[in-house]
């Protein structure tokens, strides 16, 4: 099963932030995922919310600022363990951290109805521009239309469906849907993981990777119901927890 480091290391440093791939790296991890958004001058760069407020305490949109003014507002303010400043990095900063000595990339891309125009085409020249960045790497997104145009621009690309609010009765439908853009894995809450629908995946086709999973006893159950990756906080000792048993 696949450790998946969630926005970086993020039990420990501010999330998504330069500290916290480091720190996921200097941990040993090699499975990654993180968020991209794109700026009012169309800079790639990795946070979580499409808003700086939960991160920073000012209700600044990454799509109204141009990257010289987002780059100096400090996202650790609510960091209570160590608040020193850090900044919203672009995404090839986080790249050139993680690439490396990386296995498997998840960009999932922050597009709700089409708020950035062209990230899709953006981020896939991007992919391409690095030798190896394309193979390793996995798309997700909550937004389906931005999947869509995904897989109209790369047959090659590899997919993952996000189940949004996804109740067990409406994975039916998720999964023609999953299908219908070639989706190789379908990830999912841990909140809805339980064996019946990872079995159901499974045998639809897709490998499932599950969020969040924090606690010893969530990953020896994702673990026990044959989930393929667990996207975690806490990279080392979910690791170690995983491999003991
Ligand atoms: O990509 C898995 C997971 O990160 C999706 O939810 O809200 O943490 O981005 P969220
Ligand atoms: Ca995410």
């Amino acid at each position: 099963m696949k450790i998946i480091s969630h926005r970086g290391a993020s039990g420990y440093a501010p999330e998504n932030t330069l500290k916290a791939f480091k720190l996921a790296v200097e941990m040993g991890s090699r499975d990654f995922e993180f968020d991209v958004h794109q700026t009012r001058d169309g800079v790639l760069v990795v946070h979580h919310d499409f808003s700086l407020k939960e991160t920073s305490g000012r209700d600044l949109k990454i799509a109204g600022l141009e990257y010289s003014e987002l780059k100096k507002v400090n996202v650790a303010a609510y960091f209570k363990a160590d608040t020193a400043f850090q900044r919203v990095p672009r995404l090839e900063e986080v790249i050139d951290i993680i690439g490396p000595g990386s296995r498997w990339l998840n960009f999932e891309v922050k597009n709700d109805n089409n708020l950035y125009p062209g990230i899709e085409e953006k981020l896939l020249a991007f992919l391409r521009s690095k030798p190896g960045l394309f193979e390793k790497a996995m798309v997700s997104s909550f937004d389906y239309g931005t999947l869509k145009r995904f897989r109209e621009l790369s047959p090659e690309l590899k997919l993952a469906y996000l189940g949004h609010n996804l109740r067990a009765v409406l994975l039916l439908p998720a999964i023609k849907k999953a299908k219908a853009i070639g989706a190789v894995n379908f990830h999912m809450a841990l909140r809805i993981a339980f064996g019946l629908n990872v079995s159901r995946l499974r045998k639809a086709g897709f490998r499932v990777c599950v969020y969040t999973v924090n606690t010893k006893k969530d990953a020896l159950r994702m673990k026990a119901i044959g989930v393929d990756g667990i996207f975690t906080n806490y990279p080392d000792i979910m690791g170690s927890w995983v491999l003991k048993g």
